[in-house]
């Protein structure tokens, strides 16, 4: 059964009387342990896709199935449980909180999940140890820290939980090449440990280390790409 499964998903935004039809009915299934990117130009509806695969918005038709439930019939609480346990993101802008420190951003989504604090701990310097962090940067503040750095911080805070799926929207846009090469290692290894990975890119020595590459033009798939291993930002042959 698939992890995550979309069928004819439609997604129309409406802001007073103007109306984007950002997905134009999507069919997508993901797989446990797959290693997917999703590319296509500015515009062409990869966020919008990643944040209803994500739960963190509803289509306006079609269907969403995590694990085999239907998501549609669920009221926003119980995505949110869901959301919480099953699913990390990673975004371009790190989303972190600058008004707290590198522990406490990476603690939040186990506070969220009712984790007892005895136990916390462990878990956020596992979770920064598994994203290429170092201990020394936890009672920093995020804006104390460099691009590369911080997106790491994020990483560790997508996985602190153990999600089953992690959801990337273009983690290394904002780096530069030695720090995207690190983020796109740590990806690899999470995914050598069963964590399922979806990246959206623009860079395709990112999307060549993935196993499977969508194309997405204009809210459509219009492409499954193989990927050239060769061509991957970091070294694969291992
Ligand atoms: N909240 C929103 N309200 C209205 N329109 C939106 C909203 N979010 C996205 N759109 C529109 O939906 C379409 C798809 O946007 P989306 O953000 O998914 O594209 P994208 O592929 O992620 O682009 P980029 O590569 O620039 O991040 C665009 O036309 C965009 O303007
Ligand atoms: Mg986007």
């Amino acid at each position: 059964m698939a992890l995550i499964e979309l069928r004819n998903v439609v997604k129309v935004y409406r802001s007073g009387s103007v109306e984007t039809i950002a997905l134009r009915g999507i069919d997508l299934e993901i797989y446990r342990g797959d290693l997917v990117a999703i590319m296509g130009p500015s515009g062409s509806g990869k966020s919008t896709l990643l944040n209803i695969m994500g739960l963190l918005d509803r289509p306006t038709k079609g269907l969403v199935l995590i694990d085999g439930i239907d998501v549609s019939k669920l009221s926003d609480r119980e995505l949110a449980k869901i959301r919480n346990r099953k699913i990390g993101f990673v975004f371009q802008q790190f989303n972190l909180i600058n008004r707290l420190t590198v522990y406490e951003n990476i603690e939040l989504p186990l506070i969220a999940r009712g984790v007892p604090p005895s136990k916390r701990r462990a878990m956020v310097l596992e979770a920064l140890k598994k994203a290429g962090g170092d201990p020394s940067w936890l009672r920093k503040r995020p804006n104390q820290l460099s691009g590369g750095q911080q997106q790491r911080v994020a990483i560790a805070r997508a996985i602190v939980g153990s999600p089953d799926i992690i959801l990337a929207d273009e983690p290394t846009g904002n780096l530069d090449r030695t720090s995207a090469k690190i983020v796109v290692q740590t990806f690899l290894e999470l995914n050598r440990v069963g964590h399922t990975i979806v990246i959206v890119t623009h860079d395709p020595e990112v999307a060549n280390c993935c196993r499977d590459i969508f194309v997405i033009r204009d809210g459509r798939i219009v492409d499954l790409l193989e990927p050239d291993p060769s061509r991957c930002i970091v070294n694969t042959a291992r």
